[in-house]
């Protein structure tokens, strides 16, 4: 048996080797406690896991797909893609996994309300639209800046009932917006609790959220093996996901963790290119991103000279974070996950070539794992298999892309549309 066949992280204090762990105030500490305890019996619990599996299927619309991409695959004339559909799940991404999971805890932890935050806006339109479903209160925080990327998101939010509260603080963005849900949790924590959105913050958050997106990876095992269910008749050789916190790649990682001869590949966000500095690629810069703690947890930041959280950038918001999920770290210094990254222009050409061999336009953020792909495919055979998890649609990003798309001479470009017709 391997090493991995036998993997039991975290361990009794939450951590994954030297990552993870639960780096908060004395206050928190009866809560985490509370929610673990919650989590712990809902495992075991067969009407939780059955109410959950119900709403999956009826409400969701799990199992996604798999997708075979035969003009994308011929295109690079080397293996063979396939794509997990998560872009297909209600509200839009595989957000909602984790958001409808949490929700029934806190049904059964009896509290009222939910504090969320939201970096691209897909966490806190899964989190508003189970609260929806479930009647619970709801409120988002959300970095001003991603509002303004994300306009039809935070319209969306509202319309499913829940409260959007800008954060002008900081960046503006994710890391900003967790300050103010945390703070709105330590003040409310009687009555509250707070839906985190990624595989991040203090036990037993990373190891919840990643439990309950590995339904992806349960799923995409099954079909890939079943050529009934769209899938080669094989297990893949490599699966490709993008890495924001962290949850869409262990979803589909974590079931084939025993699996050794399927590479793990997580894709982070290059940005403007690393020696730029303006990016979020906390594994593959040594120089900024080091050993601390951010949200409650330990593991890779990017951080200055002095400790400070550094300014990151993406042109996906979901992608745009200081840290990275503590899980991620310790897989990588198992040696049985890679990483690397795809740069915002490679992203682009990822979203560009998508749509337009495959009729299947991508979240931003999952385009980074389609560039990836784009350099992997043709060093492959054609008997070869990549298997990506497409964890998101692209429907949020259309201004984003709009502007930088449009702006660049050629067939997408926006600027001489009134001359040519
Ligand atoms: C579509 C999509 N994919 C990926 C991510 C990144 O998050 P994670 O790394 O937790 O999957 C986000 C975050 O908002 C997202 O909206």
């Amino acid at each position: 048996m391997s090493e991995l066949s036998g993997y039991r992280w975290p361990d009794e204090r939450g951590r994954f080797g030297p990552y993870g762990g639960r780096f908060v105030p004395e206050t928190l500490m009866p809560a985490l406690d509370e929610l673990e305890e919650a989590y712990l019996q809902a495992y075991n619990d067969h009407a939780f896991k059955a109410e959950l599996a119900r709403l999956f299927h009826t409400y969701v619309g799990r199992p996604t797909p798999i997708t075979h991409a035969r003009r994308l695959s011929r295109h690079l004339g080397g293996a063979q893609i396939y794509l997990k559909r998560e872009d297909l799940a209600h509200s839009g991404a595989h957000k909602i996994n984790n958001a409808l999971g949490q929700a029934l805890l806190v049904e059964r932890m009896g509290k009222k309300r939910i504090v969320a935050e939201t970096g691209a806006g897909q966490h806190g339109v899964a989190t508003a639209t189970a609260a929806a479903l479930l009647g619970i209160e709801c409120v988002v925080y959300m970095g001003t800046v991603d509002m303004g990327r994300q306009a039809p998101n935070v319209f969306r939010m509202k319309l499913l009932g829940t409260a959007v509260r800008g954060v002008d603080a900081g960046s503006k963005t994710l890391k900003d917006a967790i300050n103010e849900a945390i703070r709105d949790w330590v003040t409310n924590v009687q009555s509250t609790h707070y839906l985190l959105g990624s595989a991040l913050g203090p036990h037993p958050y990373p190891t919840i959220v990643r439990d309950f997106q590995s339904v992806i990876g349960r799923e995409a095992r099954g079909q890939m093996l079943d050529e009934a269910s769209g899938g080669p008749g094989r297990l893949p050789d490599a699966i490709v996901a993008c890495v924001g916190g962290g949850s869409n790649a262990l979803g589909i990682f974590h079931p084939f963790l025993a699996d050794e001869q399927v590479r793990l590949i997580g894709v982070e966000a290059g940005g403007r290119g690393i020696e730029s500095g303006e990016h979020a690629a906390r594994f593959a810069d040594p120089e900024t991103a080091r050993l601390g703690v951010l949200h409650g947890t330990r593991s890779y930041v990017m951080q200055d000279a002095d400790g400070q959280i550094a300014l990151t950038h993406s042109i996906s918001a979901g992608l745009d974070y200081a840290s990275v999920g503590p899980e991620h770290a310790l897989l990588r210094d198992l040696g049985r996950s890679e990483y690397t990254y795809a740069t915002d222009d490679a992203a682009l050409e990822g979203f560009r070539l998508l749509s337009e061999l495959e009729g299947i336009i991508p979240a931003l953020e999952s385009a980074h794992a389609i560039a990836h792909v784009l350099e992997l495919a043709p060093q492959m055979g054609r008997d070869q298999v990549i298997l990506v998890n497409l964890s998101g649609r692209g429907d949020k990003d259309l201004d984003t892309a709009m502007r930088a798309l449009g702006a660049r001479p050629g067939r997408l470009s926006t600027e001489n549309e009134v001359n040519e017709q």
